[in-house]
């Protein structure tokens, strides 16, 4: 199909990014069709592949009909006609842009897509597509599953950064534009000098993929490694100290990206210590940045983790918007502010962040963890990308407009500067990266949503598919299958109904342990009793926190009868016997759904077993002995939840189920 493909490529500059491109094309043309390319700056006659800017391009084919008002980033992959022979015209606005092009084109011939008379034009839907690791600077990954940080080790940037360098590729091949290094619970000791010095080796290699890199700082760091007696954002000495910090990084990494900020937070530090806000902490970084163009991304994960679980009125969910929505307009417009994608935490289900709708004046982005925290840690599969679609598809309605969340993080609905979506990708040092090779699929999926959320979940999994194991439509169709069923399948047995997920929240974030939930500050709870279970979240008579979404989607939540199944416990304190909209009781479908969702999880290990002549035996074998285990792990879940609700709520499965193990587990003893 690809034999009439040019045999030269013309690149029109010699800068760091476009030689990537080029030699990205040399090497997919290579390995993928056995074709040898030539590579040439000038360009003289015959058919070629021409790699360059618009402006390039237009200078030596003036008659060509370019694409107007394209994004930046955006590329335009275009056979014409110049000088008597066929082209294939990878050009953007960008040196970015061109080798995202370059990256569109080879992902195409890998999945044996017809790219005669090519006339794409492909655009992101936001200006930032950035990453977050939480890599700790002793080697260790804060909820990180594959292996140790490809950056630090002991205490030091690492002498090999080779996959520092194939991250940056890879997280280029997704469009992803920026990577913050180091974990959120940020070491101060990433600002002390002879630090940067040693981190500006790692802004080296993302370069020539086009990868901002920027770090997570501590508020405090202008008294720990500043040595002030105060970080008071207010105190001029304190943002003197934040002018001259950074502009020692832009010294060293001229092209830095910011800083993102966790503060007054799970214990950090914050700009509560002398009275001050979020905004005056965020603004005091923002102005030391933005002579450089630096961004603050300012987590809105802000929240007291000692509430007094007595007070039925208290309400973990209601904080970011409590905190934030005051603050409104009061941001400079280099501040971001990062929002988890619900009010609680990753859990495996939960409504969209009402403060999504709650800023019209201040720049946002979506936080959403690929990392696989609260849903089951790469150990078990759960392809993530319907969730997220979910989310970024939710209407807000706000302003009784059509405002789905994608376009209020893109900064579209209220016309902001900037916005968009930050994935926290936790990769390691793992030769897959996230320690399962099914995972992976998420980390494309939140590139590829980033670059165009209305891309639907079976388009971005068919491609990740094709891209992994090839184009064998077997495989293709089997893998997701297992992919597009995963989510709803581990939701069905660690958390339904919305209710959070029923694991273990004071220690590992992965076994059942429903109870660890109560009686603490942490504010997870899902205050099953005798009677009911659900987090009574009304205006009418709970916390107050559907009050913090726009007026349609408070209407649609506040009435037990509207509510969604799916999130009823979320929103509500029901009794067991309580009627859902399926016709079931609460009770009965708790156990339905944990049963249903063990008998899935064993058929996946059926269902991948048709692919075994169809792929290779590693890969095989290792997917095999995850979904055998995971199907354990779900009969587990399965035992203690129903178990858990059975002894609250005395009432029995309509099936028998749960008395049958309940005896059995009598026996056994
Ligand atoms: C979760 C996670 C922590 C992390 C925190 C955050 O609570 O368990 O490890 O630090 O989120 O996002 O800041």
């Amino acid at each position: 199909m690809y034999v009439h493909l040019p045999k030269q490529i013309v690149i029109l500059n010699d800068r760091q990014v476009v030689k990537t491109a080029q030699q990205e094309l040399v090497r997919g043309l290579s390995r993928m069709l056995g074709k040898s390319l030539t590579v040439s700056t000038s360009w003289t006659k015959g058919s070629a592949f021409v790699l360059g800017t618009f402006l390039e391009i237009h200078s030596r084919a003036p008659n060509l009909n370019f694409p107007g008002g394209l994004k930046t980033d955006g590329y335009w992959l275009k056979t014409a006609r110049i000088h008597g022979s066929e082209c294939l015209l990878i050009a953007s606005n960008t040196d970015r842009g061109i080798l995202y092009g370059v990256f569109a084109l080879l992902s195409k011939i890998a999945r044996e897509e017809n790219i005669a008379g090519i006339g794409e034009i492909q655009q992101p839907f936001a200006s930032i597509r950035w990453v977050n690791q939480w890599d700790n600077l002793d080697g260790s990954i804060e909820r990180g599953y594959g292996g140790a940080s490809v950056f630090f080790a002991d205490g030091k940037v690492r002498g090999d950064l080779s996959r520092a360098r194939q991250y940056a590729r890879l997280l280029a091949s997704v469009g992803i534009n920026g990577c913050t290094i180091n974990n959120v619970n940020a070491a101060p000791g990433v600002l002390e000098n002879s630090f940067i010095a040693q981190v500006r080796r790692i802004a080296d290699v993302f370069r020539p993929w086009g990868v901002r890199l920027s770090l997570a700082v501590d508020l405090s760091s202008p008294k720990i490694v500043g040595g002030l007696d105060t970080f008071d954002p207010l105190d001029p000495r304190v943002a003197e100290w934040w002018r001259m910090k950074v502009h020692e990084i832009y010294g060293q990494i001229p092209d830095f990206g910011g800083f993102v900020v966790k503060a007054d937070s799970e214990g950090r530090l914050g700009p509560s210590t002398y009275g001050r806000t979020p905004a005056d902490a965020a603004n005091v970084i923002a102005r030391a940045l933005k002579p450089h163009g630096g961004i603050v991304f300012y987590r809105a994960f802000v929240y007291n983790h000692h509430l007094d679980w007595h007070n039925l009125k208290n309400d973990r969910a209601k904080a970011a918007y409590d905190n934030f929505h005051p603050l409104d307009g009061l941001f400079d417009d280099n501040v971001v502010i990062q929002i988890k994608n619900g009010p609680i935490d990753f859990q495996v289900r939960e409504p969209v962040s009402p403060l999504f709708a709650g800023l019209h004046h201040t720049n946002e982005a979506i936080e959403l963890q690929i990392t696989q925290e609260y849903t089951g840690q790469q150990r078990q599969l759960c392809f993530l990308v319907p969730m997220w679609k979910e989310v970024l598809d939710f209407n807000m309605r706000s302003e009784g407009k059509d405002t789905p969340v994608k376009s209020l993080v893109a900064g579209d609905v209220f016309h902001r500067p900037t916005g968009g979506f930050v994935g926290v990708a936790n990769v390691g040092m793992d030769a897959n990266w996230l320690g399962s090779p099914m995972a992976m699929a998420n980390l494309y999926g939140f590139g590829q949503l980033a670059w165009n959320p209305n891309l639907s979940t079976e388009e971005i999994v068919d491609e990740w598919t094709r891209l992994t194991f090839g184009n064998d439509p077997r495989v293709s169709k089997a893998v997701s299958r297992l992919q597009l069923e995963s989510w709803r399948v581990y939701e069905s047995y660690t958390g339904p109904l919305g209710v959070g997920t029923l694991t273990n929240i004071l220690g590992n974030h992965y076994d059942p342990a429903p109870e660890s939930s109560e009686e603490n500050g942490w504010g997870q709870w899902h205050r099953a009793d005798h009677e009911g279970i659900g987090m009574d979240r009304t205006v009418a008579t709970g916390t107050g926190f559907i009050g913090q979404y726009p007026p349609e989607v408070q209407t649609l939540y506040e009435s037990v009868d509207k509510c969604p199944d799916k999130l009823l416990l979320f929103f509500h304190h029901v009794p067991y016997t309580h009627v859902l909209h399926s016709g079931k009781t609460v009770v009965q479908h708790i156990y339905d759904s944990h049963y249903d969702g063990a008998e899935a999880a064993r058929d996946f290990v059926s269902q991948w077993k048709t692919v075994e002549a169809h792929i290779d035996s590693a890969r095989y074998q290792d997917i095999l002995s995850r979904l055998e285990y995971q199907a354990q792990e779900a009969i587990v879940w399965r035992d203690t939840i129903c178990q858990w609700i059975y002894h609250l709520s005395g009432i029995a499965d309509d099936k028998g189920r749960i008395e049958r193990v309940t005896k059995q587990n009598t026996l056994e003893q």
